[in-house]
């Protein structure tokens, strides 16, 4: 089970409180701790939350520096943890345009956690689905009649994620927009989508039980016909030409 997370609203968090919009980051760090613990706690087996998209270099610098340290404080202070919960952290996106400090801190994380095997946590900074499938494209040039799952993995490479990831099964929106502003372009073909008007800082572990419970009464057909195919399949061509005839 892959479960994705666009974590939206922080900003009209703080401003609904008279706060600056960093606070509503600080606090969404806090909700992103009780995220991590509760999915682990459920069973996902993969977990990917969007804390900063290539889009957001446009915000004010100070934002951008905020958010900045507050993903290298959240490494160093989860990392301890994610080895002792057994979770293996991982950083998607672009690396190129990350602070010195901050890619090691990255790298670093992703070393000592490597060998988690109970929930796979990937974090997407600098990320933009668009960018991922542009580069893919380009890397699928050197191999020939490149198959989706060859692609996938190109993918995967592209955002330096670690490999094998399966696709999306259930995208969770926050602070009641809804749009996928660039995530998992790809691996969301057939994701089940659920919005919910809660901003990031105020959802919690009973908020992600209840995105689980809605996942779990979906019907997912992936373009097939509800429930088992019939016995006689045979039949069907004839009675199908006979009825258009
Ligand atoms: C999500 O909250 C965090 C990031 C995009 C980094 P926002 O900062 O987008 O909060 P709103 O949408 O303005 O309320
Ligand atoms: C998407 O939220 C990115 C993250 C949550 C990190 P935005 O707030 O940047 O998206 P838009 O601008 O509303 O589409
Ligand atoms: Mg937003």
């Amino acid at each position: 089970m892959h479960v994705a997370i666009i974590m939206d609203g922080n900003g009209r968090w703080a401003t609904r409180r008279g706060l600056p919009r960093t606070a509503g980051h600080v606090e969404g760090a806090k909700a992103v701790r009780t995220t991590v613990e509760a999915a682990a706690r459920a069973g996902i087996q993969t977990l990917t939350l969007y804390a900063f998209s290539a889009a957001n270099w446009e915000r004010p610098r100070g934002e951008v520096d905020g958010l900045m340290f507050l993903f290298r404080r959240y490494l160093f202070a989860e990392t301890r943890r994610c080895m002792d919960e057994s979770i293996r952290l991982n950083v998607i996106g672009r690396r190129d345009r990350l602070d010195e400090k901050l890619l090691r801190a990255i790298e670093h994380s992703e070393q000592l956690t490597a060998d988690g095997k109970r929930m796979h946590l990937r974090i997407a900074v600098d990320y933009s689905a668009q960018s991922s499938i542009l580069e893919a494209a380009r890397r699928s040039r050197r191999i020939p009649d490149v198959t989706a799952q060859d692609f996938r993995q190109l993918l995967d490479e592209a955002d330096h994620s670690a490999q094998q990831t399966p696709d999306v099964d259930l995208l969770i929106r926050t602070g009641g927009e809804q749009r996928l502003s660039d995530f998992l372009l790809w691996e969301c073909a057939y994701a089940e989508l659920y919005f919910t008007e809660r901003t990031w800082p105020d959802f919690q572990a009973a908020d992600l039980a209840a995105a689980l419970a809605e996942f779990r009464r979906r019907e997912r057909r992936f373009g097939r016909l509800p429930g088992p195919t019939p016995a006689a399949a045979e039949d069907r061509p004839r009675s199908t030409r006979e009825w258009l005839h």
